[in-house]
C-alpha cells in the first residue's frame, strides 16, 4: 500500500513511518515542520512540505504520491495551550481534518487512519475506559479530536471511505535517539529537561482522588503505538472498516510513580515541586485495550520502565551530540 503520513516528521509520526516501512508499505510524508524535524526522516522519504490547511496542496500531494491511504497524525496537541488559544486548535485540528478529507475525496484516496486521543473521554468516563465510555472532553483539544472523529464518520459514510480512529493514551519512549520526543508538553521529557538543568520538576495537583493524589495516566511506548498503525492498516487493506480503538496498556501510573521510575532509570535523585492543578486535567485516564486485542491481536509489548529507559537513552545521546 502507498501511505501518506501527515505529521510524519513529528515524534509519533516518525515512529509510524518507521513501523509502516518495516511492514512493507511505501510511505510519503506531508508536514509543515512547525514542530517536526527533517532529522527524523530518512533522506529517501518523499516529503511534501506544506500545511494541511492548504487543500489544493494536500490534494496535489495525494495525487502525485498516488496514495492508497492517509495516516493523519499532524495536529496541535497541548491541552493547556488549547485552553489558552482554542481558536488555534479548532483551526489546525478541525479545519485541518476538513482539508484532509476534502482532498481525499477529490483525489479518490479510499482509506484514512486518524490520530485521536484519550482526551476525548474527559472526567465523565470511569477508568478503565472502553471505546463506548462517555465522551465529554474537558479541554478544547479533546473537543477538536472528538469533532474530527465525528467528521470522519460522516464523510466516510457519504463517500465510502474506510476509516479508523486510534485513541492514543500517553505516548512515551523512543525507538532511536533521532526520533525522540523533544516537545515541551509530555511529562517524561519535561522531567528530563528539569533534572538536566538542576530544576525541580513540577507536579500539577496532589489532591486528586487517586492512590497518591496525583493524576494517573496510561503510558504507552511509542513503538507499540506505531505497531498498532501497521496492524490496523493491514486490516483496512482487506475490508471497508470503520472503527475506533483505544491504544493503551491497561495499566495506570501516577505522576509520582513516573518520577520514581525516572529516579530509578537515571540514577539521579531529585526533588519535585507540587503546584496548583491545571485546568483541563482529569484525575484518572486508563485504557481498556480489549477491543483492538480481540479484533486485531495487537497488544502493548513494553512497560513503563522500558519507555523511560529508551527515552532517557535518547535524551542522553541528543544532549551529548548537542542537538
Ligand atoms: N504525544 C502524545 O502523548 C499524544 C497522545 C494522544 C494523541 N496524540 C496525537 O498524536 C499526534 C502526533 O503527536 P506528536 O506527539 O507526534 O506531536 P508532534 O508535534 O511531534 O508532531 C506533529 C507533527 O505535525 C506537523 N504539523 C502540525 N501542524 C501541521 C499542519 N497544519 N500542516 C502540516 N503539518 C503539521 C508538525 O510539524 C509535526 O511534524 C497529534 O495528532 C496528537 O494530538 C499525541
Amino acid at each position: 500500500m502507498r501511505v501518506m503520513v501527515t505529521g510524519g516528521a513529528g515524534y509519533i509520526g516518525a515512529h509510524v513511518v518507521r513501523a509502516l516501512r518495516g511492514d512493507g508499505q511505501t510511505v510519503g510524508v506531508l508536514d509543515d515542520f512547525s514542530t517536526g524535524s527533517r532529522a527524523r526522516l530518512d533522506p529517501a522519504t518523499p516529503v511534501y512540505a506544506g500545511s494541511l490547511l492548504d487543500t489544493a496542496f494536500v490534494e496535489a500531494a495525494l495525487r502525485d504520491f498516488e496514495a492508497d491511504a492517509v495516516v493523519h497524525i499532524a495536529a496541535k496537541k497541548a491541552v493547556e495551550e488549547s485552553v489558552a488559544d482554542p481558536l488555534l486548535y479548532y483551526r489546525e485540528n478541525v479545519t485541518g481534518m476538513h482539508s484532509v478529507l476534502e482532498s481525499m475525496v477529490r483525489a479518490a484516496t479510499p482509506r484514512i487512519l486518524f490520530s485521536s486521543s484519550a482526551a476525548v473521554y474527559g472526567p465523565a468516563a470511569t477508568s478503565p475506559v472502553t471505546e463506548e465510555s462517555p465522551t465529554v472532553p474537558s479541554s478544547p483539544y479533546g473537543w477538536t479530536k472528538l469533532m474530527c472523529e465525528r467528521m470522519l464518520c460522516d464523510v466516510a459514510a457519504a463517500h465510502n471511505l474506510s476509516w479508523a480512529a486510534l485513541r492514543y493514551f500517553n505516548v512515551a519512549g523512543s525507538a532511536e535517539p533521532h526520533l525522540a520526543d523533544r516537545g515541551e508538553t509530555n511529562l517524561i521529557p519535561k522531567v528530563f529537561r528539569a533534572i538536566s538543568t538542576g530544576v525541580a520538576p513540577k507536579v500539577f495537583g496532589d489532591t486528586y482522588p487517586t492512590r497518591d493524589g496525583t493524576c494517573v495516566r496510561d503510558y504507552i511506548h511509542v513503538c507499540d503505538v506505531a505497531d498498532a498503525h501497521a496492524a490496523v492498516l493491514k486490516q483496512m487493506g482487506s475490508d471497508l472498516s470503520a472503527s475506533v480503538y483505544n491504544i493503551g496498556t491497561g495499566t495506570g501510573t501516577s505522576v509520582l510513580e513516573v518520577m520514581a521510575a525516572v529516579r530509578q532509570v537515571t540514577g539521579i535523585d531529585f526533588h519535585h515541586d507540587i503546584c496548583a492543578a491545571r485546568p483541563g486535567d482529569c484525575a484518572d485516564v486508563v485504557a481498556d485495550p480489549t477491543k483492538i486485542r480481540t479484533r486485531l491481536g495487537w497488544r502493548s509489548r513494553h512497560d513503563l520502565k522500558g519507555a523511560v529507559e529508551s527515552a532517557w537513552q535518547a535524551w542522553s545521546a541528543l544532549s551529548r551530540s548537542g542537538s
